[in-house]
């Protein structure tokens, strides 16, 4: 386990944000670099995950998200692909006693149509085994991209449209949201990517208009508690203005 360089009394007057989104990158470089096949560094990665959920939660943040595959993804490998579902569902079957134990509410984004009917089968039992769950809300993006998210919102709307249920005047930002699969979620306060990239490749493209980004070179199975907190106390000197003027 890492060495702890925040003591407690670090923590004290640190503004928690309460909704964390991860692009979790660098897992194929990180395996790369060991003389590993790039599966192993999804495999390690997928432990970090599971740390990291149980650190999002002692520190008291209310929502926590990754970005474990996107729609683009599909371009890898077919064996990189296949391995990269093996484990979402190894790690989602682990989640549902997990979750039901640490008190965590768990829930999936992205299109599942694509996906197949024994993964969306866990998925249901761990989101609805978990829907009562008070502690820490953890989603996960899988088969997720935000242009797809924003379509099929699009098309969900104009059809209620279409139906005449809904008139092209009750179309507003917040049904536009509550139509997202992150509906009534609170947008990212802060989003973090890791493994040196900059860019935001297609995730939470509508929730992230005034997220604090974060980018930090290390790669995602290296990253820790103390990665985690670094980005917190970035995050507590940015300005959030909104628009406006202090
Ligand atoms: C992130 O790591 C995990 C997924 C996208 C599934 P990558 O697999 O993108 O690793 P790099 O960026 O190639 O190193
Ligand atoms: C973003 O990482 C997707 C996930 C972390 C799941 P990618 O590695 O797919 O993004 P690009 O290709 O570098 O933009
Ligand atoms: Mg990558």
């Amino acid at each position: 386990m890492e060495k702890d360089i925040f003591k407690e009394e670090d923590l004290k007057g640190l503004k928690i944000p309460e909704h964390v989104a991860v692009i979790m990158d660098g897992n194929g470089r990180w395996a790369e670099a060991k003389g590993e096949p790039r599966t192993y560094g999804h495999t390690v990665g997928s432990e970090v995950v599971e740390h990291m959920v149980e650190v999002a939660s002692d520190l008291g943040i209310k929502y926590f998200t990754v970005y474990a595959f996107s729609t683009e993804n599909w371009k890898r490998s077919e064996g990189e692909v296949s391995v990269l579902f093996s484990l979402f569902s190894v790690y989602l079957k682990k989640l549902i006693e997990k979750g039901r134990k640490n008190n965590v509410r768990c829930k999936i984004i992205g299109d599942k149509t694509a996906l197949d009917d024994e993964l969306n089968k866990v998925i249901d039992e761990l989101e609805e085994s978990t829907k009562d769950n008070t502690g820490l809300t953890f989603i996960i993006a899988i088969n997720y991209g935000g242009r797809d998210e924003i379509t099929r919102a699009l098309r969900t709307i104009a059809g209620e449209v279409a139906k005449g249920n809904t008139d092209l005047s009750d179309i507003t930002e917040d049904l536009v949201s509550e139509h997202l699969d992150t509906g009534g979620i609170p947008d990212p306060d802060l989003l973090i990517r890791t493994g040196g990239e900059q860019r935001i490749s297609n995730f939470l493209l509508w929730q992230c208009a005034y997220s604090e980004f974060y980018y930090c070179d290390t790669c995602w199975p290296d990253f820790d508690r103390n990665e985690l907190i670094k980005a917190v106390v970035k995050y507590n000197k940015r300005d959030r203005r909104f628009g406006g003027v202090k």
